[in-house]
């Protein structure tokens, strides 16, 4: 129906007919003169419609009214001195229309598509018109080059694309999982996939050598800002590899995504890794944003010898617990008393009992704590934490997950407080070496999933003196703070996968219930394998520079988990409930 896109229309054209289509960005009756500007889905340029060119174009012009359809022909002439827009692509043409067609009516808009600050809700509501900004068309066409860029990368590096099943039997990812009822065996179900974890594996024992998907996974989790229950995966499995091998096709893959999409500059020639324990004792995080420094530093060895008898008795158990400095270059400058007191009250809230401090003044280290430490403590204390005149150091003592995760926490609120963070760089670090499990209330756990590889002694054998310190070959990806993914070598073997399972309190009937399937092909000459996953969904937010992951998402759902949209989840008739073998009970706590 049209001749141009309205990108496409520039001082080239002067002179010529075109004819574009789209919708009605704005209208202006300017005495007679009708301007319309036109979008499509890219650029807008500008119509106008003089009853001294076309008498019938303009009585058309006169009825359009905001996001009307409309398709407009006319000649292309360059804009009047000083009526030209620089913002706009088009910025220096109009097109003189000479035969308009409102090829189709609108509603008034529910919201105003224009205004960036309008509820959420509404939008979600009329996503089909949120969706038709143009800051939301930039979104999904990054989204879309990143996807097609990933699949190139992929298959450059000899990966093969393979579907696995949607409906499926519960995946072990941790999260709660969306179910499906079955007409032909009522009272069962399917479960939709998490991730495609098993099958990928499956794969490799079938000798596909290395898979990839960009796979829909979902998870009935808590939300926040970047979690959604159905959400995207690009998602590798490969044999015969290392950790090393592992991490170079991710690497490469998020090199050709970010050149796809014009970052490619902002990647660094290396990506840094870090073991897992460096990152949680100086970051307090598995997941650091490396975009500025103040890493914490271990005084529990100084606080041992301070005749405080709360730190002297922390500092007794080196193992369970932590006492942790965090330096704030010219903090006490920076810093109200108000907001001294303010930070005591954050790390409270995660468990924190108190905040200590000192600060750097002209003559030594000064604030209340001072007096239990000797001369030369203090002065270790200003060496070890190389703190500067003007400085703020503070202290979190406690029980170690605890003092990490809050002065961890701490950390992130003094950056954004202080606003020290570079929006504008691309900060990754793969963090190593992730414990196998994590004991939880005397539950051990597996910290990633129950097929990932344990590191083993060089007999090939599990050993360990406390669970907690048993390593496994699993990586993530972070960037800026965020896990964009994570990965790691899976047991090919049956007997350390039994041993695994015992350890996580798995017992055979169990696993056989659960992973049946997966255990018999490792017995099937199942190949040394591993993988990972990027989280899609999370790589568009990042690339895009958004907060939420639900402005990446074409039709995403709410904090609880709805579709506004469509309504969804919604009530079924009594005939399917019927035909599923299903009654509702409304009070599902009784
Ligand atoms: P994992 O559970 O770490 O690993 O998931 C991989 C990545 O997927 C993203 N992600 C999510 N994104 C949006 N909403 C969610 N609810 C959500 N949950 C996870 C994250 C995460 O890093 N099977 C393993 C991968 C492997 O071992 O190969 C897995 O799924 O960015």
């Amino acid at each position: 129906m049209r001749t141009h896109y309205c990108a496409d229309i520039n001082e080239e054209h002067i002179g010529q007919e075109v004819t574009v289509a789209g919708w009605v960005s704005s209208r202006r009756d300017h005495g007679g003169v009708i301007f319309i500007d036109i979008r499509d889905n890219d650029e807008v340029v500008q119509l106008v419609c003089d009853p001294a060119d076309s008498q019938e174009a303009h009585k058309v012009a006169d009825e359009v009214r905001d996001q009307y359809v409309l398709i407009a022909t006319g000649k292309v002439r360059a804009r009047g001195e000083g009526l030209e827009n620089p913002k706009l692509k088009t910025g220096k043409v109009e097109i003189v229309v000479s035969n308009l067609i409102i090829e189709n009516r609108s509603l008034p808009m529910p919201f105003d598509l224009d205004d960036p600050k309008v509820n959420e809700e509404i939008r979600l509501k009329y996503r089909y018109l949120d969706l038709r900004r143009q800051k939301m068309h930039n979104i999904f066409k990054l989204r879309s080059k990143a996807a097609i860029a990933a699949r190139n990368s992929l298959a450059n590096q000899n990966f093969l694309e393979v579907e696995t099943p949607v409906l499926t039997k519960s995946t072990p990812e941790g999260a709660r999982d969306y179910l499906v009822p079955s007409r032909v065996f009522p009272g069962e179900f399917f479960a939709l996939p998490q991730s495609p974890q098993l099958f990928k594996q499956l794969l490799m024992v079938s000798g596909f050598d290395r898979y990839f998907q960009i796979a829909k996974c979902f998870r009935d989790e808590d939300l926040r800002a970047d979690r959604q229950p159905e959400f995207t995966q690009i998602d590798v499995e490969m044999s015969f590899c290392t950790q090393d091998d592992v991490i170079a096709v991710a690497e490469q893959l998020i090199r050709d995504i970010f050149t796809a999409c014009g970052k490619g500059d902002k990647l660094p020639e290396k990506f840094e890794r870090m073991p897992y324990d460096e990152a949680m004792e100086k970051y307090g995080s598995d997941k650091p944003d490396l975009r500025f420094d103040m890493a914490m530093v271990d005084v529990i060895d100084i606080f041992a010898r301070s005749t405080n008898e709360i730190f002297s008795d922390i500092a007794k158990d080196k193992k369970r617990n932590r006492i942790k400095a965090l330096k704030v270059p010219n903090g006490d400058n920076i810093f109200s008393k108000r907001q001294m007191k303010g930070f005591e009250d954050y790390v409270r809230k995660f468990g924190a009992k108190g905040l200590g401090y000192f600060q750097m003044k002209e003559d030594g280290l000064k604030g209340p704590l001072t007096k239990f430490f000797s001369e030369d403590d203090l002065k270790e204390i200003i060496d070890r934490c190389e703190i500067k005149v003007g400085d703020v150091v503070f202290f979190g003592a406690g029980e170690k997950k605890i003092v990490l995760d809050y002065m961890g926490r701490f950390r992130l609120y003094l950056a954004e407080l202080m606003d020290i963070i570079n929006k504008d760089e691309y900060r990754f670090v793969w963090i190593v070496d992730f414990p196998m499990f994590e004991v939880e209330d005397g539950k051990v756990k597996a910290l990633h999933h129950p097929f990932t590889m344990p590191q083993l002694n060089e007999n090939g054998e599990l050993e360990y003196d406390d669970i907690e310190d048993l390593k496994s070959i699993a990586y993530d990806i972070v960037l800026n703070g965020t896990e964009l993914g994570g990965g790691s070598i899976r047991i090919h073997k049956e007997d350390i996968q039994e041993q695994v399972f015992k350890l996580l309190g798995i017992e055979e009937e169990e696993a056989n219930e659960k992973f049946g399937f997966l255990l018999d092909a490792l017995k099937f000459g199942a190949p040394p394998h591993g993988g990972f996953a990027l989280g899609f969904d999370r790589l568009i937010m990042l690339l895009a520079n958004t907060d939420s992951i639900r402005d990446v998402i074409a039709f995403p759902k709410t904090q609880r988990s709805q579709c506004l949209l469509t309504q969804a989840p919604s009530d079924i008739d009594t005939e399917q409930l019927k035909e599923l073998g299903l009654r509702i009970r409304r009070n599902i706590n009784n």
